[in-house]
C-alpha cells in the first residue's frame, strides 16, 4: 500500500517488523551496500536477526544516522547498540565502520563526520521514529531541519536521553535510494499518521525525509499503523 509516495509494509507484530528489516539489512550487506543504522530501542532485534541471516558483512560499509555525545561503551551509545546486537554477532566485519565519535563533543564530532561523509555514497538508510515525530536527532521545529550545506551537524536533544547529539541532515538521509522507517507500538501511532498520512511539515521531521531518487518505506506493526487508512 502506498501513502503519499511512501510504501507501507504492515506487519502483525514487532517480531515480524524485526524479521522484515533484519532480512533487508542482511540482503543490503550481502550486496555490498553502504548502510546507515539508527539508534533507539526499536531496531535491536532486527540487528540480531540481520547478523543471524548474514554472518559475512565484509562487502558492506556502516554509518550512523545520529549519535549521542557519549563514549562508545556508554549504554546510551547508538554505536554500542549496533556493536552488541550486530557487530559482535557476525563472523566477517564490514569493510568500513564509520561511527560518529560522540565522545569528542557535538561540534568536533559533527565536523569530523561531515568531512567523512564528503563524497560518500549511502545506499540504505534505516530510521526510527519518535512519538513526537522526530527521526535521527532531527527534532520538531528545530533549525537543524533547514540545514542544506553540512552533511552532519550538532543537535540539541528535545527528549530523553537529554544528551547532546550529532545528526545527519535531511539532504544526506534523503540521498539514499532506499530509505526505511521502522516503527512499533501504539505509542507511535499518532506520529506514524502525521509522518506518512498527513501533509508534511517541520512539526513532524520524519515527514520531511523521502528518498530523493528511490523508494521510501515504513515497516510498522499493526499497533503503530493503526491510524493509517486501509
Ligand atoms: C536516537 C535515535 C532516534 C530513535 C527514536 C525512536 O538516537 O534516539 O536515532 O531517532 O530512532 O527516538 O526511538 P525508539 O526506537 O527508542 O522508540
Amino acid at each position: 500500500m502506498t501513502l503519499y509516495g511512501v510504501e507501507l509494509v504492515r506487519c502483525s507484530d514487532p517480531e515480524e517488523v524485526a524479521y522484515v528489516v533484519g532480512n533487508e539489512l542482511a540482503a543490503a550487506a550481502r550486496s555490498g551496500m553502504s548502510i546507515v543504522l539508527t539508534g533507539g530501542r526499536t531496531p535491536g532485534q532486527a540487528y540480531r536477526l540481520a547478523a543471524e541471516h548474514e554472518p559475512d558483512w565484509s562487502a558492506a560499509s556502516l554509518w550512523w544516522g545520529d549519535e549521542r555525545c557519549v563514549p562508545p561503551e556508554d549504554e546510551q551509545s547508538n554505536f554500542r547498540l549496533a556493536r552488541e546486537n550486530l557487530l559482535d554477532r557476525i563472523e566477517a566485519p564490514p569493510r568500513e565502520v564509520q561511527r560518529i565519535r560522540g565522545e569528542l563533543g557535538p561540534d568536533e564530532a559533527a565536523h569530523e563526520y561531515d568531512e567523512l561523509l564528503r563524497g560518500a555514497r549511502l545506499d540504505y538508510v534505516l530510521l526510527g521514529l519518535g512519538a513526537d515525530g522526530h527521526t535521527a536527532s532531527l527534532f520538531p521545529g528545530q533549525p537543524t531541519l533547514q540545514e542544506r550545506e553540512r552533511r552532519a551537524i550538532p543537535a540539541e536533544a528535545k527528549l530523553e536521553p537529554f544528551v547532546e547529539r550529532v545528526t545527519l541532515t535531511i539532504p544526506v538521509l534523503a540521498s539514499a535510494p532506499e530509505v526505511v522507517f521502522i516503527a512499533t507500538g501504539e505509542a507511535k501511532a499518532e506520529a506514524v499518521e502525521r509522518a506518512f498520512a498527513r501533509p508534511r511539515g517541520p512539526e513532524t521531521p520524519a515527514s520531511l525525509i523521502r528518498s530523493a531518487a528511490g523508494s521510501t518505506r515504513v515497516v510498522a506493526d499493526a499497533a503503530a499503523a493503526s491510524r493509517l487508512p486501509g
